[in-house]
């Protein structure tokens, strides 16, 4: 038998410490370069992933599912649409019944406090794989990309344009637990709520009016979808009011002559990026949806094994 270690969740990004987060990078640096060169490393062998999704997937599936694949263990696809929870079985019965049957469980739901309220009743390690409120797997990913390419985040700006939504809320969480800015512009009526956000303070962030103010200077600008799932009776409305937070060549010619673009995908050329920009010179999104599994078999590692030999 492995040695026990003790429960911990990934529920938002706070919940790992800065120590915690450069321990899971520089793991993730290793398991990637073993990938890269065809080595084998299978220290989840005989363990069982998990997955259930209540919106849509393209890359957090695939990133968890072949991760642990390529780990050595096993992941099983749960779709609420047709399991139990679709037709009302109470989520804290499906996790005490799910985690008996499993040793690692990664949810995509809507509200936090479903995955909050799963979470207590596991016996196992749940990881957040997206929620209305957090997608802190993502700001995982897109903070390991930066460091490749650009070296260490602490005290660096990065500038958000466009909704203040569950990609927005983990960046500002992030820049309080690793130490650096966020500048957010958002149109009105869409502004930052700390505590939604699940926020210390307001050290970390600034919110400008002026979406080329946000930019200015900024090491590292970034957007997502005007409309995120489950707000999509809102599409029409955010069009409308998003139609002058667009990250277009201009803005990135506001921020560092080095600066990177983000985008969690999937993108909509043309609304929230304009073609220019995720696909032009400043752009890493491809690197940045890649490193969803290098970093994710880390975080797994680490949930299941603890801090290993290095
Ligand atoms: N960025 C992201 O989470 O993509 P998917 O919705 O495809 O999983
Ligand atoms: N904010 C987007 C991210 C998709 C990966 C959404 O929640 O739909």
């Amino acid at each position: 038998m492995a040695a026990q270690v003790p429960l911990r969740h990934f529920l938002q990004f706070k919940d790992l410490s800065r120590a915690e987060h450069d321990y899971v990078f520089a793991r993730a640096r290793w398991i990637k370069q073993q990938f890269k060169a065809y080595q084998r490393y299978w220290p989840l062998a005989d363990r069982t992933l998990v997955m259930i999704f209540e919106k849509a997937s393209t890359r957090t599936r695939l990133s968890f599912e072949a991760g642990m694949q390529q780990l050595g263990g096993a992941a099983i696809y749960l779709n609420t649409r047709d399991s139990q929870l679709g037709r009302g079985e109470p989520v804290e019965d499906a996790a005490q019944v799910i985690s008996r049957m499993s040793d690692l469980v990664m949810i995509r739901t809507f509200e936090q406090d479903i995955i909050e309220r799963f979470a207590s009743k596991s016996r196992v390690p749940v990881i957040n794989g997206l929620t209305n409120e957090y997608h802190p797997c993502q700001i995982l990913a897109d903070i390991f990309t930066y460091i490749e390419h650009r070296g260490p985040i602490q005290g660096k700006t990065v500038a958000w344009i466009g909704d203040s939504n569950n990609v927005c809320n983990t960046w500002l969480q992030a820049a309080e637990v690793l130490d650096f800015n966020v500048h957010v512009s958002t149109p009105p009526g869409y502004e930052v709520e700390p505590e939604r956000a699940g926020l210390y303070g307001t050290d970390h962030f600034e919110e400008f009016a002026d979406p080329m103010d946000a930019a200015r200077g900024a090491d590292l600008v970034t957007t997502d979808v005007w409309t995120s799932m489950g707000f999509e009776a809102e599409n029409e409305e955010r069009l409308r009011d998003f139609a002058d937070w667009q990250v277009d060549g201009d803005m990135m010619n506001a921020a560092r002559p080095d600066a990177v673009f983000m985008h969690c995908l999937p993108a909509h050329r043309g609304e929230e990026v304009a073609a220019e920009v995720i696909d032009g010179s400043h752009s890493v999104v491809w690197d940045e949806a890649e490193n969803r599994l290098h970093v994710q078999k880390a975080l797994m590692e680490f949930l299941l094994l603890g801090h290993i030999e290095q």
